[in-house]
């Protein structure tokens, strides 16, 4: 039931503490500050990674990618399940194979999984229905602890995924050697300040209020982000779609000048994610482009950070996190900014017109 909260989704949003630190538990242990391999999966064995999933599910396995190569140096591939299992992909020896499905029963990333696996390669599923036919299929079950969702657009879920990647990164950093004793250990405690961060997180609620009339009158929005922070634009575009009906579109930020600044004017909202990592200042100086242009600017950064010279920009004060889990935390401005602004146009949040929870054909 939804109890204090209007819809599932705003419940599911707030779940996120809880549903974040659940499984972070399953792959981490805290009070030893160690990585907690999955049984029978050695990532040093492994020489890529090859996930396959759709929507949602796709964009955590993006977030995934830049922690693989960066804390594991495992080489690793990202690709939506539509178009992998119909072009007949050259897999190198060696691969595994992660479908990443909340449901674990989406027709094509299904499909993916099965035509990995019959091709002869290891599999593993990162999935949050436990019983799914994925995680029936995959030689390993690399399960999200979520609990059920209910809103059609997907929120917890999402950071369950994308905090299991981030927890099997560590892992497999520990496996193939690239992090020492003393790394581990930050990263797992970086990791499990997640929850606490998420919660605070949350209370940016009034502050995106703020900026949702805005978002709400516009046509078009664009989010932009570098680093981890692109594929969360992607996910923060998907979600203002998919329950505001409101066209958006997530890039990278570096990506502006080939192309899709010839969009920015007045009535184009732009929404920047911008936390304090080692490519804040290449985020900024493109956010001052954007203002040179005339775009109105919401740039969601911890308050530390200065305001690029001279343009003048909505700012929202993030949490301060380490970059490793600027993912968790800054995907809750992302859902609270489509949350509001459905709810501000009156739309259906957890049933939204033409989508399926689940979806089961191709
Ligand atoms: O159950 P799955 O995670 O495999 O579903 C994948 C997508 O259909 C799903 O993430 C979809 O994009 C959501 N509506 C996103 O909010």
């Amino acid at each position: 039931e939804k109890g204090e909260f209007r819809h599932f989704m705003e419940k599911e949003i707030h779940e996120q503490p809880d549903s974040v630190r659940n499984t972070l538990t399953a792959y981490l242990d805290l009070v030893n500050a160690r990585a907690r391999p999955p049984e029978g999966l050695d990532f040093a064995e492994i020489s890529r990674l090859q996930i396959v999933a759709c929507g949602t599910a796709y964009y955590a396995g993006m977030i995934g990618r830049y922690a693989f190569e960066r804390v594991a140096g495992l080489p690793c591939d990202v690709e939506i399940a539509s178009e992998f299992r119909y072009r007949s992909p050259a897999l190198m020896p060696g691969t595994l194979a992660v479908a990443v499905s909340q449901s674990g029963e989406t027709a094509d990333t299904l499909a993916s999984l099965k035509w990995c696996k019959a091709e002869g390669f290891r599999t593993a599923a990162v999935v949050n229905v436990h019983s799914s036919s994925m995680a029936r299929e995959a030689d390993h079950l690399l399960p999200t602890h979520a609990g059920p969702e209910i809103g059609v657009a997907s929120t917890k879920a999402f950071t369950a995924q994308v905090a299991a990647l981030l927890a099997l990164a560590v892992a497999a950093g520990v496996q193939r050697g690239r992090i020492d004793r003393e790394e581990e250990a930050r990263l797992v405690k970086a990791l499990f300040e997640a929850p606490r961060l998420i919660a605070e997180a949350l209370n940016m609620g009034h502050a995106i209020q703020s900026v949702v009339h805005d978002i709400a009158r516009a046509t078009d929005v664009l989010f932009l982000g570098r680093g981890a922070m692109f594929p969360l634009a992607l996910e923060g575009a998907l979600k203002l779609k998919e329950i505001s009906y409101i066209h958006a579109e997530g890039y990278a930020a570096g990506e502006l000048k080939h192309g899709p600044i010839a969009l920015i004017d007045e009535a184009t909202p732009v929404i920047a994610l911008a936390p304090l990592d080692d490519v804040f200042e290449k985020t900024a100086s493109n956010l001052q482009e954007v203002a040179a242009r005339g775009g109105p600017v919401v740039m969601i950064a911890p308050e530390a950070a200065e305001t690029p010279h001279g343009a003048a920009m909505t700012r929202i004060a993030a949490p301060d996190c380490d970059p490793l889990i600027a993912p968790l935390v800054y995907a809750v401005p992302m859902q609270l900014l489509a949350y509001y602004t459905a709810v501000q146009k009156g739309t259906d949040v957890d049933q939204p017109r033409n989508l399926a929870k689940s979806v089961t054909v191709e």
